[in-house]
């Protein structure tokens, strides 16, 4: 299975900070945004990655991620002229999905919690239609909304509702057969003149073939999208950082973990890091070889 990573977009929420620079390259405590969702892929142990980005910003996501070698996965690039949607990732995708699954993660969703690997292990089994992840939260109105049975069935998909019908939303983590570019390809943009992931959802929903996963109160999906949640992201991870002496969303640390990087690629990769702590705690890994 391959993966895309759709970091372009406008974000005109985070204005000023986002003038010069993407919102994906902003840190969320000590590392770049777009680290967490890069990671999650790499925990679900997909390898072979396209990040989809601006013109503007395409130059300075190679500079930060390279080819992905250092990490022992391979990353290609594309450019989204301009914010067309988030379906539409799939149809500037489809040359380098060449057929296949795919994975579709947010540039700036962060994910935690125990047991992730497993959802994502079930994602990953995805052949046939599509599996996304439903988390509940307090202001459903500013997401796609899905609607279950008394069985946990889903009933319905709407995106941003007025009147959400529960406050279950959709999250950016989507995993595809081999059919989501031709289904994108076939979206009439919105209102907003996007090609929607919901509609892409629902079109798989009618089908009956749209598996929603529901995320307990045991993980947290944090949004980055403001200011307030942006700092509020940092601001967990810096207390589970602490606490725990272990980084979330290292990708040096899961890719050596998924066993994708040797030893000695881990300390080539934590050596220009050191003078941060972020490269010591990537050699201690090795020394304490920490289950
Ligand atoms: P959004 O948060 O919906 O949009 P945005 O990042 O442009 O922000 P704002 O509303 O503040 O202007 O985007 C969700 C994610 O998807 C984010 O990582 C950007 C990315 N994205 C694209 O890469 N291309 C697109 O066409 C769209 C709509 C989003």
């Amino acid at each position: 299975m391959k993966g895309i990573i759709l970091a372009g977009g406008s974000g005109t929420r985070l204005y000023p900070a986002t003038v010069a620079v993407s919102k994906q390259l902003l840190p969320v405590y000590d590392k770049p945004l777009v680290y967490y969702p890069l990671s999650v892929l790499m925990l679900a142990g997909v390898r072979d990655i396209l990040l989809v980005s601006t013109p503007h910003d395409l130059p300075l996501f190679r500079r930060l991620l390279g080819d992905g070698a250092q990490w022992g996965v391979r990353l290609s690039y594309a450019e989204q002229d301009k914010p067309r949607g988030i379906a539409h990732a799939l149809v500037l995708a489809e040359g380098f999905l060449a057929g296949g699954p795919s994975a579709l993660i947010l540039g700036d969703n962060v994910f935690f919690g125990n047991d992730l690997d497993l959802r994502l292990a079930e994602g990953r089994r995805t052949a046939e239609g599509a599996t996304v992840f439903a988390y509940r939260v307090a202001d459903a109105e500013r997401y796609g909304v899905v609607e279950f049975d008394g069985a946990g069935r889903a009933l319905s998909l709407e995106e941003k509702p007025r009147a959400p019908r529960s406050d279950w939303a959709v999250t950016g983590l989507y995993f595809y057969d081999r059919e989501a570019p031709a289904i994108a390809r076939s979206l009439a943009p919105s209102a907003r003149g996007e090609l929607e992931i919901t509609d892409l959802n629902r079109i798989y929903l009618e089908r009956g073939t749209l598996r929603v996963t529901q995320l307990g109160r045991g993980y947290a999906w944090l949004d980055t999208g403001t200011h307030d949640s942006l700092l509020e992201a940092g601001e967990f991870v810096r207390a589970i950082e602490k606490r725990t002496g272990q980084k979330v969303a290292a990708p040096e640390e899961v890719a050596w973990r998924m066993g994708f990087i040797s030893d000695a690629e881990l300390l080539a990769a934590s050596a220009p890091l050191r003078s941060s702590g972020y490269g010591r705690y990537l050699e201690r890994l090795i020394q304490h070889r920490a289950p």
